[in-house]
This record gives C-alpha cells, structure tokens and sequence, in this order.
C-alpha cells in the first residue's frame, strides 16, 4: 500500500530499491556466494536475473565466465532493450511501468515518452550507482563498468509473449518465452476437497478471485469488503477467494476462503468462469493459458500495463482500485458473466499462447546451448558495438552539417542571418530550416537568446541517448 500511494518517482526509485539494490549486500555476503567467487572455477555459462539491478553482473567477469545470459521473470524492462539493441520507439512501444498499450493517442505518446526517459534515467541514478559500488566492493575495485559488463551479456530471455503484452521488434539475442514456469505436463492435479468443490459447481461456474501475495481481504478498507461481499451475494457463482477465513468478517454463504491456492490447476478447471486478479505477470499467463476471462484490479509495477493489453485484447474488464464499490464492482462482474466475448476471446488466446514451435522451457535451454556451440557473439548484432553517436548517426550529421555550414562563425555577426539563408547546405534541405531560424531568430550576436533557441537541438540529442541508449562503449 505504501508503494502505491507513493508519487510517480518515488515508486520507481522504491521499486529499483527493494526489488534490486537492496539484495546485493545479502547475496554477496551468503557463504556460497563466497565460496563461488573465489573458487576460481571454471563454469561456461553465468544466468543472472535482469531486473532491479546489475550487481551480480560482475561475477561473470571475475570469474572469466565466457557466456553471459540475461533472464528476467517480467516482460522486457525498459533498461534491458538497450543492452540487445532492440529497437525501443516510444510511439508503439508502451512502457512498462506506463500503464499503456501499443495503441496510444497523441497525449498518450506524450506520457509514453516521459515514462520511457524518466525510467532509464532513474535507472542509471538509483540502480545502476549504489549497485555498481557494491559490485566493487565484493568483486574488485578494477571491476569494468556496468556499460560494458552489459555488452558482455549473449542473450536475454524474457517473459513476454504475444498474447500478454504487445508484439514488438525484438533483437536475434533477445528471446520471449512467456509461460517458462508452466510445467509442460500442464497443470498438476488438485487436492481432492478443491476438486470435489469445483466438480460440484457444473451449473453456474466459480469466479476464482486473488489479490496475489501483497493484497488480501484483510488489508483492504472495510467499505472495499463490504461492497464485494454485496456483489458476491447477488451471483449465482461460487467464489473461491484466496484469503485467511478467521481474519474475515463473515462471509456470504457463496464465498469459499482457501489460504493457498494451486492457481494454476484451479483457472484450468472447466467450472472456473472468472479471475478476478490484480494483474500480475505469471497469473495473468496462467489464465491467458487456461483461457480464462479477468476483471483485473491493478495495483503498482507492470499490472497497470498487463491488464490493459488484456482489455485492449477483449478478454479482460479493469476496475479501478480507488474507485471500488458495489456498484463499479457489480456492473463488472454482471457485464463480464452475461456478455459470452470475453471467454470467446480468453479462448483463442489460451490457443495462440500454447501454440508454439517449442515449449519456451526447451525454447530457453536451445539458445543458451546455441551459444555454447556456437559462441557468445553469435546472437549479436553489430549495433551493439557501435557508440551512440555512431549508432545515431550523428557523427555523420555532423560532418553534413559542418560542411560548409560551419564557415557561418566566419561571417560577421551581423551578416550571418544573411549569409545562413544564401547557403545550400546550411538552409534548404532540411525540412524544418532551424539553421535559418537560429541565425536569424534567435541571433548569434545574443549569446543567451541563441542559447535558448539551441536547446531543442541539446534536448534532442539528450532524448537520443536516453532513448536509444548506449551499453557497448564506455561513454
Ligand atoms: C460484449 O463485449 C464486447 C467487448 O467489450 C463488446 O464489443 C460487445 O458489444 C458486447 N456485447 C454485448 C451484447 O453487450
Ligand atoms: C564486436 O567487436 C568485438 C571486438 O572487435 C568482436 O569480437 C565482436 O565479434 C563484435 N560483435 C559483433 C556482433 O560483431
């Protein structure tokens, strides 16, 4: 709750913190971890998590380990695009923590935008800092900088997937296998009182309902629970609520608590109608794999942005948390059990996510064993080792535009305007004449006006580097 009550700013920098920096002393410290650095064993392949920090991306180094691979147990963060080079184009591409989908209006792109520079700033400010000396202080005070530590780095595997968050661009180095954790025999049989129960519900179904592990009925306000109790007693469904049953008040004779629930084997079941969940990654691919209609309830991090694909998509209604009640909750539930679509549509994704070439469990070991084979280049391109000026092309620009344009401070101040709108190169290719513009608006004799009217230019390139970023070279 602290963290969603949080402004903007402070719940990444919360996020970069206690999902990150905060377990590098303790990891570090741990004897195994210790007895591993200094083994001086030889391993051929290092796995490290990609998430909240890059602390443990040293390790690989110390001990010369050749290949390097990236895994993260959320979709694509928006620092791990630039280490493959995927392309990250703030106009389709919705943050992560934006809470968007890839069909955004022009205000929405504003906002995009702002989330995408924000978020890799912030990164480089609260993760990447306090991390790196850490690093420095378990590993050695020669450690190479993140930057090129991140170079080192094979291959990413993500859990993204088509039908959970948008389709993108993605490098040959950057690998989704969504669903890693589903076990390919599919979901494990039930204890017997959960399958009796859900067997019996043939004729109107369960609406299966959880808040995940940071939210259960008990912390939630008590007008929240009362306004869901009401709505529940009005359904024909059963609920199975995963909630700890004496911490409740009194529950309508049509809710069932359970404290632990094996999700996965209760969204499969045929008699399961609904989930009613808070958008979280792996459940949202539980019930995309069971094929199984949501009310998502999001509440911080990447749920904002799972559950509006799921919208945007038609198998998933959202509520919004603050605005909770008997009402809002109600017309959802009514909406989503007499309207047939949203099962429709849970269906043929359950059919589009479990349709692939190889399961991504099998899918994950093929490409780091690829490596192996083959070497920890050999899913690289070579943007990767190009500087951020030479991936811009702004060295070539430069040289265009200096050209013969740069002769313009030769001029006399008071004959530059003139002189800017009589030369070729200076003037009339680009489509936005913003030499002419600097010259003569904004006047290279005032040294603070012409400041002014250069800023767009800095601001660019400053939103250039920060977009796209830079992870082989050593800035
Ligand atoms: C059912 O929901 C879909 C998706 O939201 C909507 O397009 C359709 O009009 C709805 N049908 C009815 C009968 O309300
Ligand atoms: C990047 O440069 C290094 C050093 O020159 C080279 O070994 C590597 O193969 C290059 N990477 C790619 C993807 O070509």
């Amino acid at each position: 709750m602290k963290i969603m009550n949080a402004p903007w700013w402070a719940r990444l920098q919360m996020m970069l913190y206690y999902c990150g920096v905060v377990i590098c002393d303790p990891v570090f410290q741990h004897s195994e971890m210790q007895k591993i650095i200094q083994s001086k064993e030889k391993f051929d392949v290092f796995i490290v998590e990609i998430f909240s920090t890059e602390c443990f991306l040293g390790i690989a180094h110390t001990l010369d380990i050749p290949v390097v691979v990236g895994m993260i147990s959320s979709v694509a963060v928006p620092w791990s695009n630039d280490i493959m080079r995927n392309p990250e184009i703030p106009s389709y591409i919705p943050n992560y923590l934006s809470g968007l989908t890839d069909k955004m209006n022009f205000f929405q792109r504003i906002q995009n935008t702002w989330h995408f520079l924000y978020t890799k700033t912030f990164y480089r400010y609260f993760s990447d800092k306090p991390s790196y000396k850490i690093a420095k202080k378990y590993l050695s005070d020669n450690l190479p900088d993140f930057d090129w530590l991140r170079s080192k780095i094979s291959l990413i595997l993500a859990n993204g997937h088509l039908t959970i968050s948008p389709p993108r661009a993605l490098a040959p180095g950057f690998k989704d296998v969504g669903g890693i954790h589903i076990p390919l025999s599919g979901p494990p049989p039930l204890p017997k009182d959960l399958q009796n129960y859900l067997d019996n519900q043939r004729e109107d179904g369960v609406i299966y309902f959880s808040l995940g592990s940071q939210l259960d009925g008990t912390t939630m306000p008590e007008q929240v629970l009362v306004a869901f109790y009401r709505a529940f007693e009005q359904l024909p469904q059963q609920i199975l609520w995963k909630c700890t049953e004496e911490k409740m008040p009194t529950l309508p004779r049509n809710v069932k608590c359970i404290e632990w629930a094996p999700q996965l084997s209760i969204l499969c079941h045929p008699n399961v109608r609904m989930f009613i969940t808070h958008g979280g990654l792996l459940g949202t691919q539980e019930a995309v794999y069971c094929g199984v209609p949501m009310l998502g309830i999001p509440l911080f991090g990447d749920q904002h942005s799972n559950v509006a694909y799921s919208v945007k998509k038609g198998l998933a209604l959202e509520l919004d948390y603050y605005g909770l009640s008997y009402e809002t909750i109600s017309s959802a539930l009514n909406e989503m059990l007499k309207n047939k679509s949203y099962g429709e549509v849970a269906q043929r994704a359950s059919l589009q996510f479990r349709d692939r070439p190889i399961p991504p469990v099998e899918e994950g070991v093929y490409w780091i064993e690829y490596l192996i084979r083959h070497g920890p280049d050999s899913l690289k391109i070579e943007a990767a080792n190009l500087t951020w000026y030479q991936y811009l092309l702004l060295d070539i620009v430069c040289v265009i535009t200096a050209d013969d344009c740069s002769y313009v401070w030769q001029v006399p101040a008071q004959n530059r305007c003139e002189w800017v709108k009589t030369i070729h190169d200076c003037n009339t290719d680009s489509v936005f004449q913003y030499t002419e513009l600097l010259f003569c608006t904004f006047n290279s004799d005032n040294k603070l006006l012409f400041s002014v009217g250069l800023m767009p230019m800095v601001l660019w390139l400053l939103y250039m580097f920060l977009m796209l970023g830079t992870t082989a070279d050593n800035l």
